[in-house]
């Protein structure tokens, strides 16, 4: 049972209110699996179920946003039966979400270069932003082929662009957040790592210039409400400054 409200505060913790958009970095699979001598597919098996449990428990809390790190620009490094598989997964969590999206009131978008996954990916990935345009509610951004540079070379390129074709307004932050794939979607105030790293690995190297960092040891197929409460209260906790006093 979450400890927050929307509108509220975090019990005795005082501080900030409950965040509209948190950003997670699902790591610790493979470590997860091997831990049970597993192969390290069942630990993005297992990831895969977590962040069903975590998508619908930032929903029922009340936060608007929830984006993860599901792969990577750099992930295709893996050894090719790993990527076969982590593209499975997600062909079979879209078919089965795209039934329960509306009922869920879970709208799913995609954040990354799809145009060179799977032809049946990007069909499943055309159908879930169909069906998205008329869910309303909490969004689950979900970020594939997703490189943070990649990201902001391809929205400088779009303006270049732009200016080739004419545009004489001068690029501000404002019109450059808007080329890139989180258009419209406020910053996340809050990312959490779980899996023991400390690091971004090229995750919304733009959104993330102010938002609050939470590390975690716990492996994400152990991660549960529990955690997201307790990254919560941390977040809580923090003095946010912006740059000012
Ligand atoms: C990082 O853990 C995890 C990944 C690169 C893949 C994440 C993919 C999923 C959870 C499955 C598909 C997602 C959805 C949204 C259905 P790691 O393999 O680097 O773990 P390790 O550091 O322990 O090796």
């Amino acid at each position: 049972m979450a400890l927050f409200k929307k509108d509220g505060k975090a019990g005795e913790t005082g501080g900030q209110s409950l965040p509209r958009h948190i950003a997670i970095i699902m790591d610790g699979n493979g470590r997860w699996a091997k831990k049970r001598g597993l192969p390290r597919t069942a630990g993005h098996a297992a990831g895969a179920e977590t962040f069903r449990t975590i998508a619908t428990y930032c929903k029922d809390i009340g936060l608007d946003y929830l984006t993860v790190y599901a792969f990577s620009t750099e992930n295709w490094k893996r050894p090719q039966e790993e990527v076969d598989a982590i593209m499975r997964l997600l062909e079979r969590y879209l078919g089965e979400a795209i039934e329960k999206m509306e009922r869920d009131g879970i709208r799913l978008k995609f954040f990354g270069d799809t145009t060179v996954l799977s032809p049946k990916l990007r069909e499943l990935i055309h159908e879930t932003d169909e069906i998205t345009t008329h869910v309303r509610g909490f969004q689950a951004n979900v970020c594939v082929n997703y490189g943070g540079r990649d990201e902001l070379v391809r929205a400088a390129q779009r303006w270049a662009e732009r200016v080739k074709a004419g545009e004489t307004a001068p690029l501000t932050e404002e019109r450059f957040s808007s080329l890139l794939y989180s258009a419209a979607i406020p910053d996340p105030e809050l990312l959490i790592r779980p899996g023991g790293e400390q690091r971004l690995s090229n995750f919304l190297l733009w959104q993330s210039a102010y938002t609050e960092l939470y590390f975690t040891d716990t492996l994400w197929p152990d991660f549960d409400g529990e955690e997201i409460d307790r990254a919560i209260a941390a977040y809580q906790r923090r003095e946010r400054r912006f740059g000012g006093l």
